[in-house]
Order: structure tokens, then C-alpha cells, then sequence
């Protein structure tokens, strides 16, 4: 089939390299000129293992194409996916839709033949409604259909959740439009992924709902993890332990910082809004996005707490900065608060990331970054693992460290508890 992608993020990128290898003619939009300059030289815009190649080989393919022009692209395909951002607004809890406006007021100037117009942007409950009204001032109703089609890519796994879904949501009531989408999907339907057709605004807040739940089952394991650092009971038997019921499941079931990343605080703060735009009350919602915002300032009383209130001065590592392994990403990382907020009480802080140097510490006094783990870790009084890279598992801090009686908190939980013994190094972990 011919596809449009309009923007080339995160949701677009992954979605028309993968689509353009299961064999789909895809055109890859983006207003950014320089970014459609580097994506034709194979340079990536974002740190997506997998992503690089696949882009690369459907490229040369000619299957996949990356131009500016959405008038060209537009006309040339009969299914457009909108991947535009839907960041959260200025203070507000509620999201920016300005991109997605934006695009469908363009491309109803373009929009001569028969068209689908899918939003894959996660956008909240009813704007398939809006992008209908918008386009439908310049084209006639039977000429276009408008479908939600959320994604459901976790940054890091992006390609592997796209091939291999649990489910396609796919939100229209549109005959036609749903039956074109199921043979688009017929690839990854024949691998197991389960295909579900409801309305346009059930596909929209099941989009919200699944990220709202996760993020709850998350905030809700570590509160369960604060409780049982107060009663000597291991968080991690505690997940195991409910997890086995299938009606729980173990995922999203791991004690850590406060959830990160460009989706969960977002979709939480979105789905919120939209629930007091139509009086209804989302309370436990409400409680997750406190309780998570608490969390950073939780861990810090605890860092107080491990070094004994005594913070100035003392060398401060931290192992990862990232808001989650195997991604550059720093939205919403516990890092950006936890790091200046030590910084600001005298400690020395050092950082190590596989991922490299980050911008957001680069003017805080006292903050360094480490270009290797040994000279991170090497005079540290506190190493902290901030995010859970393989690189730091199964490290051998004696070796590492140059001090005798430095002190590990592994906000990950991702140390084995008898290294750590055999080792004789003051441990502290996340509900254990
Ligand atoms: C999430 C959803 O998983 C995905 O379906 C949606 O499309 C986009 O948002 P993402 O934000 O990329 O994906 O990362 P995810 O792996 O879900 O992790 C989100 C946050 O939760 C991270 O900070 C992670 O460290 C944290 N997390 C995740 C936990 O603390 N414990 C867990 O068990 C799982």
C-alpha cells in the first residue's frame, strides 16, 4: 500500500521503517528540512537500536522515501498516518494539539482523491472529532475518514513492539477504512498480534487507559516497596509473589525511581484533563501523578539518610542518567531532579552514561561527566544506579573503587544481594 508518515519522530520514523519493510511504498514527512536532509544521508534522529539498519535498507530499497513536500506526499498515498508530537502544555496537565491541527488543516488543501487520515500520535479522547471538522471545511465527508490507530512502542523496543503487538486498536466505524487497515496489518495479525476495531474514541482512550494502568501498577509496587523497607520484606518477592496470579502478571511490576520518559507523566497528566473537561473524576489517576512526583524528593531524604546528613563535600556518583536503559532519553528522568538537587548541597557529583554527556548538567557547578565507569566510580563515597543498563550488572565495584567503605544505592534493584555480602560493601536497594 501507499503510505504517507507525517513526522519523523519516535511513533513516524519507527513506524514508516517498519511498514516500508513489511513491503508498503512509505513517504516520510517531515517540516524540518534538516532532519529529511540527514535521514537520506542515514543519520538518525534518535537512538533506537535496530533503527539505523532498518531505515538504511529500506531506503536503498526505494521503498522508503523522505521528503518536505506533504502536498507530494499527500497526493501520492491513500493512507496518512499523523506522528506528530502531543507534548504536554505549558502548566497545564492538558495536551498540545497545535502539530496535529496544524497538519490537518494543511493537508485538507491536498486532498483530492479518497484518503484515510490516521491518527498514530497519542491524542486524547475526541480529536478525531476535531481533525474531521477541520478537514471537512475543505473536503467533502465520503472523500476521507478519519481513524485512531494509537501506538503502543516502548522507547528502546520500539521495532520489536511494533513487529510483534499484543493487539492493533484500530477506532472507526468506517467499513471500508477498517477493512483496508486489516490488510495493512495482515502481517503482523499472521504473527499472533490480536486486531480490535471499536469506535474512534474507544481507540483513543484505550491509548490513555493502558498507559494511565501501567503507570499506576508502577507507582503502585513502589509505594508497596517504601512500606517494605520499613519491614525488612523483600519488594521483589512481593512482585514475584503477585505476579503469579494472571489476572496481576509479573510486567511493570519492578520497584524503582519515579517513572520517566516522553509518555507516562504526559498521558497521566492528559487523560486527567480530559476526564474534568467532561466532569468525570479520575481520582486514582490523580494519586498516581503525586505520588510519582513525590518520589524523587523521597529517594533524596533517603540519600540524605545514607550518608548520614552529611552532604556537602562528599563525592556522589551517579550510573546511569537516562529515565530508562537503551535510550538517550532524559524526559522526566529522576536524574534531573536528583543530581542539581545534591549539587546545590555541596556534594561532587560525577555521571556516567553509555548513552554519553548530557546537555541538562552541562552548567551545574560540581557535576562532571565520566567518559568510563572506572573513573566514575573510582573515589565515589556513594554510587548510585540511576538506570538499569546491562553495562552496570554485574560490575566489580571492590576493583572499581579506590576507597574501602564506599557505599552502593542501586536504584534498580539490578545488584546480585550475595556479590554485594561476599564483597562486604554497604548496599542499599529499593524495597529490599
Ligand atoms: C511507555 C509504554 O510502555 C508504551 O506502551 C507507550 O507506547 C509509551 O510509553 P516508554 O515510556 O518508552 O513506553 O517506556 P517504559 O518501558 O514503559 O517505561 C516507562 C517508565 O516506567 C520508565 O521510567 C521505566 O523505568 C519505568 N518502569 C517500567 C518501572 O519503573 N518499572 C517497571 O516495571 C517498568
Amino acid at each position: 500500500m501507499k503510505l504517507c508518515i507525517i513526522g519523523t519522530g519516535y511513533v513516524g520514523l519507527v513506524s514508516g521503517a517498519c511498514f516500508s519493510d513489511l513491503g508498503n511504498d512509505v513517504i516520510c514527512v517531515d517540516k524540518d528540512i534538516n532532519k529529511i536532509k540527514n535521514l537520506k544521508k542515514g543519520v538518525i534522529p534518535i537512538y533506537e537500536p535496530g533503527l539505523e539498519e532498518l531505515v538504511k535498507k529500506n531506503y536503498k530499497s526505494g521503498r522508503l522515501v523522505f521528503t518536505s513536500d506533504l502536498k507530494e506526499a499527500v497526493s501520492k498515498s491513500n493512507i496518512i498516518f499523523i506522528c506528530v508530537g502531543t507534548p504536554t502544555k505549558k502548566n497545564s496537565y492538558g495536551a498540545d494539539l497545535n502539530q496535529i491541527y496544524s497538519v490537518a488543516k494543511e493537508i485538507s488543501s491536498y486532498i483530492k482523491s479518497s484518503k484515510i487520515i490516521i491518527t498514530k500520535s497519542t491524542a486524547p479522547l475526541t480529536t478525531g472529532d476535531k481533525i474531521e471538522k477541520i478537514i471537512s471545511k475543505k473536503v467533502k465527508k465520503k472523500l476521507f475518514s478519519v481513524v485512531s490507530n494509537p501506538e503502543f512502542l516502548r522507547e528502546g523496543e520500539a521495532i520489536r513492539d511494533f513487529i510483534y503487538p499484543d493487539r492493533v486498536v484500530i477506532g472507526t466505524s468506517n467499513k471500508r477504512s477498517n477493512r483496508i487497515l486489516k490488510s495493512l496489518y495482515s502481517p503482523l495479525i499472521s504473527k499472533g498480534a490480536k486486531y480490535f476495531n471499536t469506535s474512534r474514541r474507544g481507540a483513543e482512550l484505550i491509548k490513555y487507559a493502558s498507559n494511565a494502568f501501567l503507570a499506576t501498577k508502577i507507582t503502585f509496587i513502589n509505594e508497596i516497596a517504601n512500606l517494605c523497607e520499613k519491614t525488612d520484606v523483600n519488594v521483589e518477592d512481593i512482585s514475584i509473589g503477585m505476579g503469579l496470579d494472571k489476572r496481576i502478571g509479573g510486567r511493570f511490576l519492578r520497584a524503582g525511581p519515579a517513572y520517566g520518559g516522553s509518555c507516562f507523566p504526559k498521558d497521566t497528566r492528559a487523560i486527567f484533563d480530559t476526564a474534568k473537561k467532561f466532569k468525570s473524576d479520575l481520582s486514582i489517576i490523580k494519586s498516581v501523578i503525586k505520588s510519582n512526583e513525590n518520589r524523587s524528593k523521597l529517594l533524596l531524604v533517603r540519600v540524605s539518610n545514607i550518608l548520614k546528613n552529611k552532604i556537602k563535600n562528599k563525592k556522589i556518583t551517579f550510573l546511569g542518567v537516562t529515565f530508562k536503559a537503551n535510550t538517550d532519553d532524559m524526559r522526566e528522568s529522576s536524574s534531573l531532579k536528583m543530581i542539581p538537587s545534591l549539587a546545590k548541597k555541596g556534594a561532587i557529583i560525577k555521571y556516567y552514561d553509555p548513552t554519553g554527556t548530557k546537555k541538562e548538567f552541562q552548567n551545574l557547578k560540581n557535576v562532571f561527566f565520566s567518559q568510563n565507569i572506572k573513573s566514575a566510580c573510582d573515589d565515589a563515597d556513594l554510587i548510585i544506579i540511576c538506570t538499569e543498563w546491562n553495562d552496570f550488572k554485574s560490575l566489580n565495584f571492590k576493583s572499581l573503587s579506590k576507597k574501602k567503605n564506599f557505599i552502593i544505592f542501586d536504584m534498580r534493584n539490578i545488584l546480585s544481594q550475595e556479590r554485594i555480602k561476599k564483597d562486604k560493601i554497604k548496599y542499599f536497594g529499593i524495597g529490599r
